[in-house]
């Protein structure tokens, strides 16, 4: 698979307008009017901007049966109908990244049900992992998402569903940053 660099930047103005910012845990990032998602591409940053990196990755917590679910189901980004978008950053704690990757799957999927929950919304969201713990980041990954209007409740019932896991015990710090596109 081809590994991308992608690089969010907050910044006065953008691809997409900034609706809401909502720290969930940890701290909170400077407010910003609008986000911009620059893949394999050196943005230029003005005073006061903000940028994270990351780069796409391999799977690690997905079986072979999961991944052809998950092909099926799953729509790209850049839908003309996904005018709506979210960039949550999360940070895991030192204990999930202590324990053994068999361990983790187990929280991740046969006890908190990671995939098939995020499975009931396909292909209503459309979304992108973005990995950055190894780059020394402030956060572990920057995760996007993607919908029409008309699918922000089912958004919101989503990551409702998912904070309720086992899997977000390990969490400490996750900003929900909502966002219309300025197009
Ligand atoms: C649209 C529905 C969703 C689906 C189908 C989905 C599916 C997945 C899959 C398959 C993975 C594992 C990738 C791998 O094997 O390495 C994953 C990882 C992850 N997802 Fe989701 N997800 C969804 C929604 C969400 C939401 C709403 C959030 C955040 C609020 C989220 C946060 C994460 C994080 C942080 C990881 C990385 C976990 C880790 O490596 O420790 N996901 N997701």
């Amino acid at each position: 698979m081809d590994v991308l660099q992608v690089n969010f930047v907050g910044s006065s103005d953008g691809e997409w307008n900034v609706t809401t910012i909502h720290t969930l845990c940890g701290e909170t990032l400077a407010p910003v009017a609008a986000i911009s998602r620059f893949v394999d591409s050196a943005p230029m940053l003005q005073l006061d901007d903000w940028m994270l990196r990351s780069f796409t990755s391999n799977l690690r917590y997905t079986t072979a049966s999961e991944a052809r679910r998950l092909a099926e189901r799953q729509q790209g980004l850049g839908r003309p109908a996904s005018a709506h978008a979210a960039l949550i950053p999360i940070r895991k704690t030192a204990d999930w990244w202590a324990l053994p990757q068999d361990e983790r799957r187990a929280i991740y999927e046969e006890r908190s049900r990671h995939t098939s929950i995020g499975m009931d919304y396909l292909p209503r969201i459309a979304r992108k992992l973005h990995h950055c713990r190894d780059l020394g980041e402030p956060f572990d990954f920057l995760t996007w998402f993607e919908f029409a209007p008309e699918d922000s409740a089912a958004f919101d019932e989503l990551v409702g569903r998912l904070r309720e896991t086992e899997e977000w015990d390990y969490i400490d710090r996750e900003i929900d940053i909502r966002l219309v596109h300025a197009g």
